[in-house]
C-alpha cells in the first residue's frame, strides 16, 4: 500500500482548484483497501473516495484520508441471447468505457458519451444525459465496506437510484430516496460496475437536442455510433471541456415543483422551460432559471458562470490563477439567493463540497 502525505490535488479535480490531501492512498487493488482497514493509524480516519474528481468542489486541504481509486480493467462477463453483460473496474474513465463498448459492437451507453468522471463514480449520482440514465443500463456493482474490508454486491434496487441520487449519496443515518435501507456515503468504495446492454437495441432520441440533429441531417434511423457522435458534438458545443476550462458539469440539480407552483411561474414567466414527470410533478430547467436571473458570464474572483450554459460554473483562471473553492461556493450561494428571490425555488448543488 502506497500512502502519500500532502498530495497535490489540482490535477485530480476537474475544476482545477489547488488543494492538498493531507494523506492519500492509491487504491490499485482490493488488497490496498484491506490494508487501510487493517492499519492501526488509518482505519478509524474519516475517508473520502476520489474517482475522476469531476463532481467535487475542494474548499481547502482535504483532512479525511483520500482513497484514490485506480482500479483498472474492462471485460465481457456474459453474453446471452438477450444481452451483453459488461464489467468495468471503478478507476476506468467513463467515456472510454462508452467508446470501448461501441467499438465491440455493444450499443446502449451512447447517449451518455463524454460525461466526465470515472466508472466508479457513475452509480453514485446515477449519471444521465440525453434521455438515458445509468440505472437504465445498470446490472450490479461490487463494493468494499470501509469498516470491515469485506466485499459485497448491490443490485439496482439496493442502490436506490433516483435523479442524480443513490444510496451512496446519503449518510449512514439517513435513508435514501425511496429506500428504507440506510445510506452508504463514506462507508463503501465501489470497485466494479456491471452493465446489461440489451441486444434488442433501440435508439433513445426523444431529447430536443437529438431531434434537432435528426432534422438537420435527415437521418431518422441513426446507429448507436451516430448517436454517440451527435451527443459528443452537442456536448462540445455547449459544455466546457474540463481539460480546457475547469468545471464540474451541471452545478445544480434541475428542481421539481408541483403543477400549481409551475402554473404560478408560467403566469409570470411564460417561457420557463419545464418537463412534466410521470409522478405528476414538473421538472424545471435550472439553467433557464439561472439564465433568466442574468447570471451568464458573471464572476466571483476567478469563478464564473459559463457563458453558453448557465448551469455550469467554471474556473476562468486556468491552471496558473485558478479559482478557489470558496469563490465557487460564494458564486453558487449568490445564484441560489437570486433564483429563490425571483422564483421561490431553492436550487440544490450537484457536486460534493469538501
Ligand atoms: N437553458 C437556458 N439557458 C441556459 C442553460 C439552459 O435557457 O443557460 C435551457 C435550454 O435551452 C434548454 C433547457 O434549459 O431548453 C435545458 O438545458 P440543457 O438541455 O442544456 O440540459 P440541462 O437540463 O441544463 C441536463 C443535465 C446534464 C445533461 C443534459 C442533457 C442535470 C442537472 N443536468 O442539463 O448533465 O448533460 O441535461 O441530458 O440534470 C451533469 O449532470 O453534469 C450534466 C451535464
Amino acid at each position: 500500500m502506497l500512502v502519500e502525505s500532502n498530495y497535490p490535488l489540482q490535477t485530480h479535480n476537474t475544476f482545477g482548484i489547488v488543494a492538498k490531501a493531507l494523506q492519500l492512498v492509491h487504491v490499485r487493488s482490493e488488497a490496498d483497501v484491506q490494508a487501510v482497514v487493517a492499519h492501526a493509524q488509518l482505519r478509524d480516519l474519516p475517508k473520502l473516495v476520489l474517482g475522476g474528481g469531476s463532481n467535487i468542489v475542494l474548499t481547502g486541504d482535504v483532512k479525511p484520508l483520500v482513497l484514490k481509486v485506480e482500479l483498472k480493467g474492462m471485460r465481457l462477463v456474459e453474453e446471452t441471447d438477450k444481452a451483453w453483460m459488461v464489467e468495468a473496474a471503478a478507476g476506468e474513465s467513463w467515456h472510454e468505457l462508452v467508446q470501448w463498448t461501441l467499438a465491440q459492437g455493444w450499443p446502449g451507453l451512447e447517449n451518455m458519451a463524454l460525461i466526465p468522471g470515472s466508472v466508479g463514480a457513475s452509480p453514485v449520482q446515477n449519471i444521465g444525459a440525453y434521455g438515458v440514465e445509468l440505472q437504465d443500463r445498470f446490472e450490479s456493482l461490487d463494493a468494499i465496506d470501509l469498516r470491515t474490508g469485506h466485499s459485497f454486491s448491490l443490485d439496482a434496487a439496493q442502490c436506490a437510484f433516483g435523479y442524480r441520487d443513490s444510496v451512496f449519496k446519503h449518510g449512514p443515518n439517513q435513508a435514501s430516496g425511496g429506500s428504507r435501507s440506510m445510506g452508504l456515503a463514506g462507508q463503501a468504495l465501489i470497485s466494479r460496475v456491471r452493465f446489461r446492454l440489451p441486444k434488442a437495441w433501440k435508439p433513445v432520441l426523444g431529447y430536443a437536442d437529438l431531434e434537432r440533429k435528426m432534422a438537420e441531417t435527415g437521418i431518422t434511423q441513426p446507429s448507436a455510433q451516430q448517436i454517440f457522435d451527435w451527443v459528443c458534438a452537442i456536448r462540445r458545443a455547449k459544455l466546457p471541456d474540463p481539460a480546457v476550462i475547469g468545471n464540474a458539469g451541471s452545478f445544480f440539480k434541475n428542481p421539481t415543483v408541483t403543477p400549481e407552483q409551475c402554473a404560478d411561474i408560467i403566469a409570470r414567466d411564460p417561457k420557463v422551460v419545464h418537463y412534466p414527470l410521470d409522478d405528476g410533478s414538473i421538472k424545471l430547467a435550472a439553467g433557464w432559471l439561472i439564465d433568466a436571473c442574468g447570471w451568464k458570464g458573471k464572476t466571483v474572483g476567478n469563478a464564473a458562470v459559463y457563458d453558453k450554459q448557465a448551469l455550469v460554473l467554471v474556473n476562468k483562471g486556468g491552471r496558473d490563477h485558478p479559482c478557489t473553492g470558496g469563490e465557487v461556493m460564494t458564486l453558487a450561494k449568490a445564484i441560489q439567493t437570486s433564483v429563490y428571490e425571483r422564483f421561490g425555488i431553492r436550487l440544490e448543488p450537484e457536486p460534493v463540497v469538501v
